[in-house]
């Protein structure tokens, strides 16, 4: 499974390529606001510490026509940018007219699997089921992952699945699990993917009995 890297931070991004745990970068809106920086500054900089890694980039308008005249601003950012586009009647048609332009898609905020399979026949090149999203409403979050991955094997779609909306590193589990394409991750589960206490105690537990026979030498 592929990890993305969901924050618009490039420190953090760095850090993440540096341990093999970044394959690309989705950011929003939101994210971008948090890294103090505009848009553009922040796409451009990610864009150039990724290399050929996909970045997801958001715009704000609500028509297709919008949409792909945003799309074609934010493509000269990177030659990696992925437009991330909203789950409505008016996304879908900027998405079949962004593939036919050659234009990878990110189909965004998807909470259903017949607006999961609606995206992919629109020829999305990735749909992000928000799973914490979900789980906040008590929805089951990962079964819409399933349910997706079902019916893209189904039908052979090439759609890939991000799974969103990552709140805990079993979130990551369950979709590595379900066989997800991609999981984007915030950095704070990143870190928590790292640890067990009972690899903090082997280590400590083998560093002293080296000690110990150290002093037999
Ligand atoms: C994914 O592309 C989104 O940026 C992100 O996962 C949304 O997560 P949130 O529900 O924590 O805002």
């Amino acid at each position: 499974m592929k990890f993305f890297v969901d924050i618009a931070d490039v420190e953090e991004i760095k850090k993440a390529i540096e341990l093999g745990v970044c394959d690309g970068v989705t950011t929003n809106p939101t994210l971008v606001m948090k890294s103090g920086k505009s848009q553009e500054e922040a796409v451009k900089e990610i864009a150039k510490a990724l290399g050929d890694r996909p970045l997801s980039v958001e715009g704000i308008s609500d028509d297709a026509e919008g949409i792909v005249k945003e799309a074609e601003e934010f493509v000269k950012w990177g030659k990696n940018i992925v437009i991330k586009v909203p789950m409505t009647k008016e996304g879908m048609r900027a998405v079949v007219m962004l593939s036919k332009k050659g234009i990878k898609t990110n189909v965004t905020l998807v909470f259903s699997p017949s607006q999961a399979l609606i995206a992919a026949k629109a020829g999305a090149t990735y749909v992000s089921p928000f799973v914490g999203r979900l789980d906040d409403i008590s929805e089951d979050g990962m079964q819409l992952v399933r349910d997706m991955l079902q019916i893209f094997r189904n039908y052979g779609l090439e759609t890939e699945v991000i799974v969103a909306s990552v709140r805990h590193p079993e979130h990551v589990v369950e979709a590595a699990k379900a066989g997800a394409h991609i999981a984007t991750v915030p950095p704070k589960v990143l870190e928590q993917l790292w640890h067990h206490p009972l690899t903090d105690k082997g280590i400590k537990t083998f560093k002293e009995h080296y000690e110990q026979t150290k002093k037999w030498d």
